[in-house]
């Protein structure tokens, strides 16, 4: 059974070199006989597929993102492998970090990329600033406000079902792209009393820009983190997170940056680390 699933993709390779790049697939289809005679154990053949190259056409992307990526950082991408202790990474990683405080505006030492998407980042601020028990108010004038919601909701639950004291999440609602002033903010963080304040600067399901100025102020009068997506925004809007005051701020590399989708740029102040 296993020799014909082998003896068939080598016929498949060779179909190939005829329609494909054909001293690639010739190449192909004599490694296939090999594993034929030698990978008497493996059941599953290699898919035809894997003896094509790649191929991903030129689109031109108009939406918020994933965004067309510049020459010059798709060509970073070529560069070679290198280990993650070598002293060449370290200094990779601070230049990453230098970058992140400059399109940030912080000197948060606590800057970082993480491997992940926008909803890593989020995940990852929530998860690590609020507590079972702990109050957290959420801006929702679109998606992503909600989503920040339901992710805070799962706060102290586990994954068989055993309940314990969960966070409080109160949602301040809008219609999708409404705008809150900051009165109705600091009206809601004095009722909450939130360890956690969140807004979408870009909220993207909605094409509002959201302003921030002054609302770090109220946070840091209430004892409030005040915590700031910027996935759709970040290098399309300004934003100044240590001047106005935003202690927890996070975007991702896919939309406005340019860069390819799989990083989440995110800085914590020293009031939330
Ligand atoms: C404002 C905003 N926040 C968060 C996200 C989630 O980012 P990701 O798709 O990288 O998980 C998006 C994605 O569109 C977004 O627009």
């Amino acid at each position: 059974m296993q020799r014909a699933l082998f003896s068939r993709s080598a016929l498949l390779a060779q179909q190939a070199a005829a329609a494909l790049d054909a001293p690639l697939a010739a190449r192909s289809a004599a490694l296939l006989l090999r594993l034929d005679r030698s990978m008497s154990s493996v059941s599953i053949p290699p898919p035809a597929c894997m003896l094509r190259p790649l191929e991903a056409p030129l689109r031109y992307l108009f939406g918020p993102g994933p965004s067309n990526v510049p020459p010059r950082i798709l060509a970073a991408q070529g560069r070679p492998i290198i280990g993650h202790m070598h002293p060449e990474m370290y200094e990779i990683m601070n230049d990453i970090k230098r970058g992140i405080q400059y399109i940030f505006q912080t000197e948060n030492n606590m800057t970082i990329a993480m491997s992940g998407s926008g909803h890593a980042a989020m995940e990852c601020a929530v998860f690590n600033t609020v507590e079972p028990g702990e109050s957290v108010l959420v801006g929702v004038n679109g998606i992503w406000g909600e989503r920040v919601a339901e992710i805070a909701e799962r706060i102290g639950t586990s994954l068989r079902k055993v309940l314990r004291t969960r966070a409080n999440v109160h949602r301040m609602v809008k219609a999708p792209g409404g705008y809150f002033s900051n009165k109705e903010i600091e009206q809601a963080v004095e009722k909450h009393k939130p360890v956690l304040f969140f807004l979408t600067h870009g909220e993207s399901s909605a094409g509002l820009c959201h302003p921030v100025d002054g609302i770090g102020d109220i946070c840091r009068k209430h004892n409030c983190l005040f915590l700031v997506d910027t996935v759709a925004s970040l290098g399309a809007a300004p934003i100044f997170m240590d001047k106005q005051n935003i202690d927890i701020l996070y975007t991702g590399s896919q939309k406005a940056l340019n860069a390819p989708p799989g990083t989440a740029p995110i800085s914590f102040n020293d009031r939330a680390w």
